[in-house]
């Protein structure tokens, strides 16, 4: 019997292993707690449990407004004492550590060398390709990439990849697992440094950097920019259909014929620009400014519930255009 064919189906996977848990460790606790697993979770930092039941305790409310699976309980989560004990009885591996190589190297050949050779493993990277990163596992076969936003619990997103070595049956499973756990999948054929999203979201970071760094806009404009004007459209329209629509009835073709030679403006520079001591003053003087003395719990409990609020709204429309689809079939 090959391992492969060891592997559960991705529908009956019942205990999910987290390695790492800050920011977006957590943030995938909290959603495979909600989509009803039972998750053990390991983090080597002194008062990492209590951090880690905080975060699950604050996204509990967002994930309830959401709706909770049917058995889901915060009281699904274990925090093992050593990184085999919590990979050991796992039937996938989420691994969200720092993203420094060399760690992810020896963390992923460890994890590989304590969990059950069937179980397929997925690194949280923010960019690093699994090509670098399997290189001292002994069964890098069953790595995959799987990047996640941020926060895991509330964004759909994963972008899923796997190296040179990476098995392609892996990169299936692990896809139709993350579907199969609530989320929205895009199964990527070939490793390209940032994924799909973070290349599309670091050119506007690196364009919002040299606008302060040149005095040509200040933090606030920039994030009233995006969150008044096209970050509204993006939630539902990707870029492409949103200019296929500014190209009135012909469309992207007209679009592009229109504004193509627009392409050739100087409206972007997206080289990275100098990260000079100044700039980061600057941002981080702006940034306190448009923050305006509200905590980081504050923040997030705002971010949640406009999210929430934004993804209630689209479910809403999608109900009540299928209805009108029905209703237009009867
Ligand atoms: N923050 C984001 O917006 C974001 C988005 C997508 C992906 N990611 C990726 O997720 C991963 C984690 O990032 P984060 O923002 O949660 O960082 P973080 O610093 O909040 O959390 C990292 C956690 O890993 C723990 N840790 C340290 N050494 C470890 C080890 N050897 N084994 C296991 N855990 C260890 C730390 O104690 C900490 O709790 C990174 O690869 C990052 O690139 C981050």
């Amino acid at each position: 019997m090959t391992e492969q064919s060891r592997t559960l189906a991705p529908q009956d996977v019942r205990t999910v292993a987290c390695v790492g848990a800050g920011v977006i460790g957590g943030g995938w606790v909290a959603h495979f707690l909600a989509r009803g697993y039972r998750v053990v979770a390991w983090d080597p930092a002194p008062g990492a449990e209590r951090a880690l039941r905080d975060l699950v305790s604050a996204a509990w409310p967002s994930l309830a407004r959401l709706g909770l699976a049917e058995g889901a309980a915060t009281a699904n989560l274990t925090v093992a004492p050593t990184l085999a004990e919590a990979v050991a009885g796992a039937d996938f591996v989420q691994e969200s550590a720092p993203e420094r190589l060399e760690l992810k190297v020896s963390l992923l050949a460890e994890i590989d060398a304590a969990a059950p050779p069937h179980v397929v493993v997925a690194s949280s990277t923010s960019g690093y390709p699994m090509t670098r990163m399997q290189v001292e596992a002994s069964t890098p076969g069953r790595l995959v990439v799987g990047h996640p936003f941020n926060p895991p619990y509330l964004v759909p997103l994963v972008e899923v990849v796997g190296g040179e070595r990476t098995e392609r049956w892996a990169v299936e499973w692990a896809s139709d697992f993350y579907r199969a756990a609530g989320k929205s999948v895009i199964t990527m054929d070939r490793e390209l440094p940032g994924f799909i999203a973070n290349r599309i979201q670091e050119a506007a970071w690196r364009e919002a950097l040299h606008m302060v760094a040149n005095d040509e806009a200040t933090v606030e404009q920039i994030d009233l920019a995006m969150t008044d004007g096209p970050g509204l459209r993006w939630a539902f329209f990707g870029p492409c259909l949103t200019f296929h629509l500014a190209g009135g009835e012909g469309g992207m073709a007209h679009m592009l014929d229109h504004f193509g030679p627009a392409l050739k403006y100087p409206w972007t520079r997206l080289a990275s620009p100098e990260l000079t001591a100044e700039l980061r003053d600057a941002m981080v003087a702006g940034t306190d400014e448009v923050v305006s003395g509200r905590s980081n719990t504050e923040l997030i409990a705002q971010r949640d519930r406009r999210m929430i609020a934004v993804m209630r709204a689209l479910a809403e429309v999608a109900a009540e255009e299928a209805a009108e689809r029905s209703e237009a079939r009867t």
